[in-house]
């Protein structure tokens, strides 16, 4: 049975990815800070599936998260993710804090547990999903702070491509979703055409079935291959 771990598996597109590994009978660890939640989502989700409450940003909640993989891991999903406050602000206006939240929960904290989970991958050939966004690439008016730390990310996760040829790390831009960090983003907007983040889902399975090769992709061109 292969193992993955989804950060933020308790809500929006960590939740739909740890439900459709569940269903194809991975063991599935998610966590989240909510215990409520993260309670909610196991009890949910069903099959094999762990929860771990915390902040992804905890060294000690990262040891429990490592502890509960063992020696070996097929996927890693880093998927929680901080997009600051709300409505959103300037980069003349956002406060150091919040940056560094930010660059702590987007950018320290993945690279942190990939740290400490590259050998339980390794053992596996296995592969890391980094979740960007198109922020990272696009300039929007409010989003300064968030895309800079998925641009980090996502260079973080082309030079940890390089560094080991023999697993597959993407970053992997789901495009818009019907969230609620979508939501937070577009305070008291109508976000209902916005699609949900299940429809996210098959273009990540494709990706884990096919592997190809590391790098930047994104959602929308994968769904245009399935089709
Ligand atoms: N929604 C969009 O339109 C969109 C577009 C592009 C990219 N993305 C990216 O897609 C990914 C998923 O976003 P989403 O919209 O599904 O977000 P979401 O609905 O807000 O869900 C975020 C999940 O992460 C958890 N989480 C947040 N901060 C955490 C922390 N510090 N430690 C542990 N868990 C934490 C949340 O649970 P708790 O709050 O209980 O901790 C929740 O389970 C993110 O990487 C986001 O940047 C989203």
């Amino acid at each position: 049975m292969p193992t993955a771990l989804v950060t933020g598996g308790t809500r929006g597109l960590g939740k739909a990815i740890a439900t459709e590994l569940a269903g194809q009978n991975w063991r599935v660890i998610i966590d989240g800070r909510s215990l409520a939640a993260l309670d909610a989502a196991v009890s949910q989700l069903g099959g094999d599936v762990v929860g771990i409450d915390g902040d992804i940003t905890s060294p000690a909640h990262r040891d429990r998260l490592v502890a509960a993989i063992g020696d070996s891991l097929d996927l890693l999903v880093n998927n929680a993710s901080e997009l600051g406050p709300s409505p959103l602000q300037t980069l003349a206006q956002i406060s150091p804090d919040d940056v560094a939240r930010i660059l702590d929960v987007n950018v320290l904290a993945p690279l942190a547990l990939t740290q400490a989970l590259i050998q339980p991958v390794i053992s596996r050939s296995g592969v890391i999903v980094n979740i960007s966004s198109d922020a990272a690439v696009e300039a929007y008016s409010g989003w300064g702070a968030y895309g800079a730390s998925k641009a980090a990310l996502d260079h973080l996760s082309a030079v940890l491509a390089e560094e080991n040829p023999d697993l597959s790390i993407y970053a992997f831009d789901p495009g818009d979703m019907r969230t609620d960090m979508h939501q937070a983003a577009f305070p008291g907007e109508d976000i209902s055409d916005r699609p949900l983040p299940e429809t996210v889902v098959p273009a990540l399975v494709r990706l884990i079935d096919r592997r190809p090769p590391s790098g930047r992709l994104r959602a929308a061109d994968l769904l245009a291959e399935v089709k």
